[in-house]
C-alpha cells in the first residue's frame, strides 16, 4: 500500500492569516495541501476559486489537491491548471454537468494528477469504468459542502472496493478519504485501504496541527 500522505482542507484554516496558516501547516508535516472549490450549485455553499489557488501557489511548494464540487469543471480546468493545481479531483455524479472521461483525458493531458470522486449516496459502480484512467480515488466520507461533519462509516465498503481494485491492478491508485477525518476515523480509513487523509477541521482546529497531523497517522 502506498504510504500513508496527510492532506489538510484549508477550508477550515483561518483565511485572515492564510500565508501563515500554510506555513503552519507545511511545518507541521502536511504532505499535501486539499483546496475545497465550491461553487453554490453542485453543492449548496461557496468557497473560493483560482484567484486563492494562484495564491496558495505563491506560498508552498506542496503539492495542491484540488477538490472541485463545481458544475463544468471542465469548463474550468484552465484556471484552475494556470493557478497551479498538481492534482484535479471531479466529481463523477451527472449533478456535475460534463463528460467525465472526457474531462479526465483533458487532465492527463495537461500533465496534471487526476482524481475522481463520488458522494456517499453515490454506489461504488458509478466510478469503477474510470478507476484504470486516475491516479486517485477521493472517497466522501461526508455529503460534499460544509467541514466540520460527522464521518460515515458505511463509506468503507466504497474504501475495501478500491483497495481490492488497487491490489488487482498494479497496487498505484491513491485511495483518498475527506469529510470528518479525524484519529479514530483516519484509523479506520487506513485500515480498509485509504493512503490519503484529508482533514480540515481535525488540523486547524488543533492548538498543535503537528500533533494533529502525527495523530491522524497513528503516529
Ligand atoms: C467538504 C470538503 C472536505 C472538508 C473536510 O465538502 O470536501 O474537504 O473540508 O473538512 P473536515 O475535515 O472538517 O470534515
Ligand atoms: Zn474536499
Amino acid at each position: 500500500m502506498p504510504a500513508v500522505l496527510v492532506a489538510p482542507s484549508i477550508l477550515a484554516a483561518d483565511f485572515s492569516h492564510l500565508e501563515t496558516e500554510i506555513h503552519r501547516a507545511e511545518e507541521a508535516g502536511a504532505d499535501w495541501l486539499h483546496l475545497d472549490i465550491m461553487d453554490g450549485h453542485f453543492v449548496d455553499n461557496i468557497s473560493f476559486g483560482p484567484a486563492v489557488v494562484a495564491t496558495v501557489r505563491k506560498h508552498t511548494r506542496l503539492l495542491l489537491d484540488v477538490h472541485l464540487m463545481i458544475e463544468h469543471p471542465d469548463h474550468y480546468l484552465p484556471r484552475f491548471l494556470e493557478a497551479g493545481a498538481n492534482s484535479i479531483t471531479v466529481h463523477v455524479e451527472a449533478e456535475a454537468k460534463h463528460d467525465v472521461a472526457q474531462t479526465l483525458a483533458a487532465i492527463r493531458a495537461a500533465g496534471c494528477g487526476v482524481g475522481l470522486t463520488l458522494n456517499p449516496a453515490t454506489p461504488f459502480e458509478a466510478v469503477a469504468p474510470y478507476l484504470g484512467t486516475i491516479d486517485l480515488l477521493l472517497i466522501m466520507t461526508v455529503h460534499p459542502g460544509f467541514g466540520g461533519q460527522v464521518f460515515r462509516p458505511e463509506m468503507m465498503d466504497k474504501v475495501r472496493r478500491a483497495r481490492q481494485w488497487r491490489e488487482a491492478n498494479g497496487g498505484k491508485l491513491h485511495i483518498e478519504v475527506d469529510g470528518g477525518i479525524k484519529p479514530e476515523t483516519a484509523g479506520t480509513s487506513i485500515e480498509n485501504g485509504a493512503n490519503i487523509l484529508v482533514a480540515g477541521t481535525s488540523i486547524f482546529r488543533a492548538p498543535d496541527y503537528a500533533a494533529a497531523i502525527r495523530e491522524l497517522r497513528g503516529e
